[in-house]
């Protein structure tokens, strides 16, 4: 028992995180001209714009939401006034808002592809795993958040930490419910699959435009 958890809760986020970070370096050196989002818009746009922006703003804020609330220990939490009930709750409907939103636009951008004909056209098998992960792991979160109800921070929450930090404990994990360890599992191996997927354009995210000076356009003065 002791050797599979070792296996499940050490070796195998291991052996994501280097798949992930080698996978990324290999698709970068070997496909930069396939480095991008495969946008479907110039397809089919309107549904694409529902489903994109639901989703969008559902998996960035439960992205954040996750680094917030697992990787900064509770006593930290505790130092600023908020107690572990308090955590848990803004962890709760934080959670509910953006996992749905994540959830049902996944759904939708499934959908999508399963509907219309030019884009069923076009969809490989790795956009369907793409696809099918994402809807599996912000499921199975959601699940949690729902029916869980179970205190993530002083498990679950220092595992991960241990992970990041080369200190694993896997016994950490003994006693979280099972639908959280399916979570995890799933959101490891989405992990190391995603350098091979169209993923890949979330580390091409155009930050920097937002901050980039204005480009002056002036008319040619009149001679
Ligand atoms: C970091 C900021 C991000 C930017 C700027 C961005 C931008 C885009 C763009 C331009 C597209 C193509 C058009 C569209 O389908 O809307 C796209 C598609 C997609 N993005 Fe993102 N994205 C970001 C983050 C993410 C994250 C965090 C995920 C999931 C973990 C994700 C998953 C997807 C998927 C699955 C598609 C394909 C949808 C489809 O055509 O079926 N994106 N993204």
């Amino acid at each position: 028992m002791d050797l599979w958890y070792m296996l499940i809760f050490t070796v195998f986020p291991y052996v994501c995180l280097t798949i992930f970070v080698v996978g990324h370096g290999y698709r970068y050196v070997t496909d930069r001209f396939g480095w991008n989002a495969r946008s479907s818009e110039f397809l089919e746009k309107e549904s694409l714009f529902a489903g994109s922006v639901i989703f969008h703003w559902g998996i960035i804020l439960t992205f954040f939401g996750h680094a917030g609330g697992l990787l900064i220990p509770q006593r930290v939490f505790d130092f600023f006034g908020i107690d572990a009930r308090g955590h848990m709750a803004v962890a709760y409907w934080s959670g509910l808002a953006v996992g749905i939103a994540a959830f049902v636009g996944a759904l939708l951008l499934w959908r999508r592809r399963l509907i219309q004909p030019r884009l069923t056209a076009v969809t490989t098998r790795n956009d369907r795993i793409t696809l099918a992960g994402l809807a599996v792991v912000i499921g199975l979160g959601l699940f949690n958040v729902v029916f869980g109800h179970y205190n993530v921070l002083y498990t679950l929450a220092p595992w991960i930490r241990g992970i990041v930090t080369f200190t694993p404990d896997a016994g950490l994990m003994r006693a979280v419910p099972l639908s959280y360890k399916l979570h995890v599992i799933a959101a490891w191996a989405l992990l190391a699959f995603s350098p091979f997927s169209r993923l890949v354009h979330i580390w091409s995210a155009p930050i920097f435009y937002l901050f980039r000076p204005y480009i002056l356009s002036r008319r040619r003065a009149a001679l």
